[in-house]
């Protein structure tokens, strides 16, 4: 049987658009949308879309709030990854989540590489908070979804064993 068969779910997610010029509705954000649908297409709950300014202490406070207040399972996050002065998405990872996975951050990266060298440039981090995975996406719609279709099969499984295998965080 595989681990799919034994996936409980479906799961509460998130999308949290990272762009100064998006939160200033300069900038159409697609990646957010795509994602959002993507998910949705999962069989994933949709719990809370935004796009918030490339600010440490903005971002820890939304991620904090989306799985401290809201208890939502899944947040994927999209932009900001990157290595202008602008994107520090990885930095306010650091500061929120209890738990890497590096291998899911290695596997997208890995992947993309044969789509882009550009691929390298990414500093997208996966990580656990309390029973939450948090999950960084750079923030072009090309490289967001082809980011994403790395991982998402193995969402469920994922997601399941970090609610420690029983339907806690189910919806
Ligand atoms: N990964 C994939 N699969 N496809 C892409 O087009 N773009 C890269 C990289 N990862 C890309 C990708 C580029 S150009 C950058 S600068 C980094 O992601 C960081 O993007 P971000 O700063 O928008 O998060």
């Amino acid at each position: 049987m595989t681990s799919e068969q034994h996936a409980l779910g479906p799961y509460t997610f998130a999308v949290l658009t990272l762009s100064d010029k998006g939160s200033r509705g300069e900038r159409e954000d697609t990646s957010g949308p795509y994602l959002v649908e993507k998910l949705q297409q999962e069989g994933h709950i949709l719990k809370s879309y935004a796009v918030i300014p490339d600010r440490i202490t903005v971002i820890v406070e939304a991620l904090i709030d989306l799985v401290d207040n809201q208890g939502i399972t899944l947040i994927v996050t999209t932009g900001g990854t990157g290595v202008a002065p602008t994107d520090v998405t990885p930095e306010a990872m650091l500061q929120v989540i209890d738990k890497e996975v590096p291998g899911m951050a290695e596997a997208m990266r890995a992947a993309s590489l044969g789509k882009t060298l550009n691929a390298v440039l990414s500093r997208g981090k996966v990580g656990i908070r309390g029973q939450s995975l948090i999950i960084n996406l750079p923030g072009s719609l090309k490289a967001a979804r082809e980011n994403l279709e790395v991982i998402i099969a193995v969402l469920p499984h994922a997601l399941e064993k970090i609610c420690g295998g029983t339907a806690d965080c189910a919806v």
